[in-house]
């Protein structure tokens, strides 16, 4: 074991990692840390899994047989209500038979492995093939990793085509001589949000005499006019197809299932070891998924509501400079690409009360780390808000335009056929670059107050960009200034802005610590401008004073807590 203890010691150093225990389990909310928080990142869709009709169901089945099965359903554990489960899940997927197992995962292994090798097993019983029989799996390189598991384990032929693009299977499957082909493919990408072209795989699947595996874990009780999954949503209805579907997302419990031809489910009710030396999913969880599946009918208005919030996300998250990996499911992924920035992003999110996972390497290719977001029924406007709110304040960690810029492309987007002018972009672009160039001489100080002024303005409406924009050249010229004049009087500025604004802060908070900064701006802004309002100020010292109360002011009342999340309940 001297390997192993190298390995551990050597991942504890390279890849170190800490698993959080949570009090309760998302809802979307729960309790992590003695606090509330929000997930993003949950597969309980529907919301289902703490519903008063499952637990309701899920006790009845308690109640009746106690907390778990110990036998296989080969012997002796064979329940009525896992019969009757499988009736349902075949009928929801328009399929002769289905075959439970205890996870989605020990279904792809089981299953996957078990096809090619059926014959294997009937040898035992005498049977003799006429001729041989080779089989091949055709998948798609993002499928998830049960599915390539249980690829490998079966030893047949794997030929991995590029996501989603159906030239490079055709040419796979031209060149294949296997008399048995069957292409795998996740339903609904489980890190990407897209959705399979199935219609495509299908005519394919026709033209090369090859089956269809869809692995719709993440489609069931989601896609489709009653939730059915991948094949309701694009209506269709086909003898190739072998139906997989996990039991622990949309429909809130455990298990998974294959629906299909009533010949493939003997084979594998007789020769798939997952499914026979191994106990299945516990009584209670069969009934509560049965009882989830009705709910899914019954209740549409669950995935109305995901749905509805999934269009809300995607519209706030189009005025932000973050490329969505794909809008068409409720899993929209946030592309970040460096994996230190995901974890920075969770973190940051993490410290407002927000789960998100960053998915990394090895589950997504290096450099394409992403924020997993996954809509969910029980989320809230306030909450969705919330999380915009935080990711567009941090936009530039991923380069997001400055609001200079920004203002040019918002008034182009809301005012529909207004153009913006070659000119107006042009100057706009001008005035942020020097705006930049600005910030960085003056350093931390003038870009935490600009940014502090930027932020409020960003959060409030698209016309307070264009405030934004001024506020930040005022301020930044008046920084400039204040900085050269006080170059000599540090103790002055302490003891007469620092302290007294300090003080208005905590006695007063941060809302009037921030109108008085404004104030103090537009009065530092006009005395510093004088010659163009005719004023006469001979006193410099006057005026880098004022103009010192306006930057510090601003500053604190920016890092005692942005004042834009003072209006981040009242976002456009
Ligand atoms: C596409 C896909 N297939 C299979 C599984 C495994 O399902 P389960 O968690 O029910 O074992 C998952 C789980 O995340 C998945 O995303």
């Amino acid at each position: 074991m001297r390997e192993m203890r190298n390995i551990a010691a050597w991942l504890a150093e390279a890849a170190p990692h800490e698993i959080e225990c949570v009090e309760s389990l998302p809802s979307p909310t729960f309790r992590a840390k003695g606090s509330e928080q929000v997930s993003f990142s949950t597969n309980n869709y529907l919301a289902l899994a703490s519903s008063p009709r499952l637990i309701a169901a899920a006790r009845q089945g308690l109640e009746r047989y106690g907390v778990g099965n110990c036998e296989s359903r080969l012997l002796g554990g064979n329940l009525e209500i896992y019969d009757a489960l499988e009736s349902k899940l075949a009928k929801l997927k328009h399929k002769e038979s289905a075959v439970l197992f205890a996870t989605g995962y020990l279904t792809n292994l089981g299953v996957l492995s078990t096809l090619p090798r059926a014959g294997q097993y009937a040898r035992i019983y005498g049977y003799r093939s006429h001729g041989t029989h080779s089989y091949a799996y055709f998948g798609d390189q993002f499928n998830h990793l049960s599915i390539r598991e249980g690829i490998r384990m079966s030893g047949a032929d794997h030929h991995a085509f590029r996501h989603g693009d159906l030239d490079h299977l055709e040419t796979l499957l031209k060149k294949s001589d296997a008399d048995s082909r069957i292409i795998v493919t996740d339903g609904v990408f489980s890190q990407d949000g897209d959705i399979a072209d199935l219609p495509g795989l299908l005519a394919l699947a026709e033209r090369y005499d090859a089956m269809v595996y869809v692995d719709d874990a993440h489609g069931t009780g989601v896609l489709g006019k009653h939730g059915e999954g991948t094949s309701e949503h694009f209506g269709v209805k086909s003898q190739r197809l072998i139906h997989m579907g996990t039991l622990s997302k949309a429909y809130g419990a455990i298990g998974g299932f294959v629906a299909t031809d009533g010949y493939i489910a003997e084979i594998l009710r007789l020769s798939c070891a997952a499914y026979g030396f191994t106990s299945t999913l516990p009584p209670d969880q069969a009934l509560a998924v049965s009882e989830a599946i009705d709910a899914v009918r019954e209740e549409p208005e669950r995935r109305q509501r995901l749905w509805a919030n999934q269009r809300y996300l995607v519209a706030q998250m189009a005025r932000l400079p973050y490329e969505l990996v794909s809008t068409a499911t409720p899993i929209v992924p946030i592309m970040i690409g460096d994996e230190t920035l995901a974890d920075r992003y969770a973190a940051l999110l993490a410290a407002e009360g927000i789960h998100i996972d960053a998915v990394k390497f090895p589950a997504v290719p290096m450099g394409k780390a992403r924020l997993r977001v996954q809509l969910n029924a029980g989320h809230t406007r306030a909450q969705i808000d919330h999380f915009v709110g935080i990711l567009d304040e941090n936009q530039d960690l991923v380069g997001g335009e400055k609001p200079c810029a920004k203002i040019v492309a918002m008034s182009s987007r809301t005012s529909g056929s207004a153009v913006v002018r070659p000119w107006a972009k042009a100057a706009f672009t001008a005035l942020e670059r020097t705006a930049n160039s600005a910030v960085s001489a003056f350093g931390w100080l003038g870009g935490k107050t600009s940014a502090g002024f930027a932020s409020i303005a960003r959060s409030v409406s698209p016309r307070r960009y264009q405030l934004s924009a001024l506020l930040n050249l005022v301020t930044l010229a008046t920084a400039i200034l204040v900085a050269v004049d006080l170059y000599f009087d540090i103790p002055h500025l302490i003891f007469a802005y620092l302290l007294p604004i300090l003080f208005v802060t905590i006695k007063f908070g941060r809302f009037p610590a921030f109108f008085a900064t404004a104030v103090c701006g537009l009065c530092a802004s006009l005395f510093l401008y004088e010659p163009l309002l005719s004023f006469r100020i001979d006193d410099r010292q006057d005026i880098a004073e004022l103009a010192g109360f306006c930057v510090i002011a601003s500053l604190i009342s920016y890092v005692f807590g942005s004042p834009a999340k003072i209006f981040t309940s009242r976002r456009i």
